[in-house]
C-alpha cells in the first residue's frame, strides 16, 4: 500500500516575504521536481502552499485572522482570497508544466471555522481526486466563520485537522530555512538547529524560536511547532519533519521517508 504523505510548501519559501505579490517562481519549479519525483515512486501525496506575501499583508491590513464583520473587512476579506488563489494557480500552473495533474482544493470553498479554528472541512473532494489520480493541492486561504464571520485558516491548521482523519504516515514541511532553529537563522548566523523536538519539550522550545520576519498573520514557526507537537503527541507514529525546500533531491527523498536527518524532526 502506498504511504500517504501531506506536504507543505511554506510561504517563506515560494514567495519573497519581503514584497509584496512576490513568487520565486524558480523555487517554486524547483520543489515541483521533487514532487513529481516523490509521485513517481508511488508516494500519494496532499500537497498544501502558504501565502507568504500574497496573502499575508493583505489580512494584515484587513484584519482577516481576527475575524471579518464590516463591509471593507469583507472586501479584505475577498481580495485575500484572491490574493492566496493567484499565488495557488501559479503552483498548479508550474506542477502541470511538469506533467503533474494538480488540482485545487480551496479551503475557502470547502471549511467552516468557529472562533479560528477549522470547524467542518468537506474531504469528499480530496477523495475523489485520489480517486482519480489527481494531486489534491490546498492552501493557506480565507474561511467562513461561525463566531467571528470571517477568518484565515494556514496550511498547517489544515494539516492538523486533516490528519486524524486520513492518517498520513508522515507530514514534511518545506520552509526557506533548514529546519527550526533557536533564533531566526537569517539574523544570526550562530543560531543552533534542532536536529528533534520532543513534542513533551516543545514549551521550552516555543519560548526560544525568533518571530517570523515579515507580516505573518498565522503565527510563522512558533505557531507551526505548537500544532505539530500537539499532533504528534495525539497521534503516536506519525512523524512531522520541517527542513528547507532549497534541496530538492532532499525534499524528494523527505517526501519518501529516505532524509531523516535533514531539517528538524518533531518526535512523541
Ligand atoms: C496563510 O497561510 C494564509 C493567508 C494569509 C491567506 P499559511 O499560514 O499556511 O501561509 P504561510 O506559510 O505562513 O505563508
Amino acid at each position: 500500500m502506498s504511504e500517504l504523505v501531506f506536504l507543505k510548501l511554506g510561504g517563506s519559501l515560494i514567495t519573497d516575504k519581503a514584497k509584496p505579490l512576490c513568487a520565486r517562481r524558480e523555487v517554486i519549479a524547483s520543489c515541483a521536481g521533487a514532487i513529481a519525483q516523490a509521485l513517481s515512486s508511488g508516494t500519494q501525496l496532499l500537497l498544501g502552499h502558504g501565502s507568504g506575501s500574497f496573502g499575508h499583508p493583505l489580512a494584515a491590513r484587513y484584519g482577516t485572522r481576527g475575524g471579518v464583520r464590516s463591509p471593507s473587512e469583507w472586501f479584505g476579506f475577498a481580495a485575500v482570497a484572491h490574493a492566496a488563489r493567484l499565488l495557488n494557480v501559479l503552483v498548479i500552473g508550474t506542477l502541470l508544466e511538469q506533467g503533474v495533474p494538480a488540482f485545487p482544493i480551496p479551503a475557502s470553498a470547502l471549511a467552516i471555522a468557529r472562533g479560528g479554528e477549522l470547524r467542518s472541512l468537506e474531504c469528499r473532494p480530496l477523495h475523489e481526486a485520489w480517486q482519480a489520480g489527481l494531486l489534491p493541492v490546498t492552501y493557506g486561504d480565507v474561511a467562513f466563520d461561525d463566531e467571528w464571520g470571517g477568518t484565515i485558516i494556514s496550511t498547517d491548521q489544515l494539516f492538523a485537522f486533516l490528519a486524524p482523519r486520513l492518517r498520513p504516515h508522515r507530514i514534511v514541511l518545506a520552509t526557506d530555512t533548514d529546519g527550526v532553529f533557536d533564533a531566526d537563522p537569517h539574523r544570526f548566523p550562530g543560531a543552533k538547529r534542532y536536529q528533534q523536538i520532543r513534542a513533551g519539550e516543545c514549551l521550552a522550545v516555543l519560548r526560544q524560536i525568533g518571530a517570523a520576519s515579515g507580516p505573518d498573520v498565522t503565527g510563522g514557526m512558533a505557531d507551526k511547532v505548537r500544532r505539530m507537537c500537539e499532533l504528534v503527541r495525539s497521534m503516536p507514529g506519525l512523524r512531522v519533519q520541517i527542513l528547507s525546500g532549497h534541496a530538492p533531491h532532499v525534499l524528494a527523498a523527505a517526501i519518501m521517508g529516505r532524509a531523516p536527518e535533514a531539517g528538524t524532526m518533531i518526535v512523541p
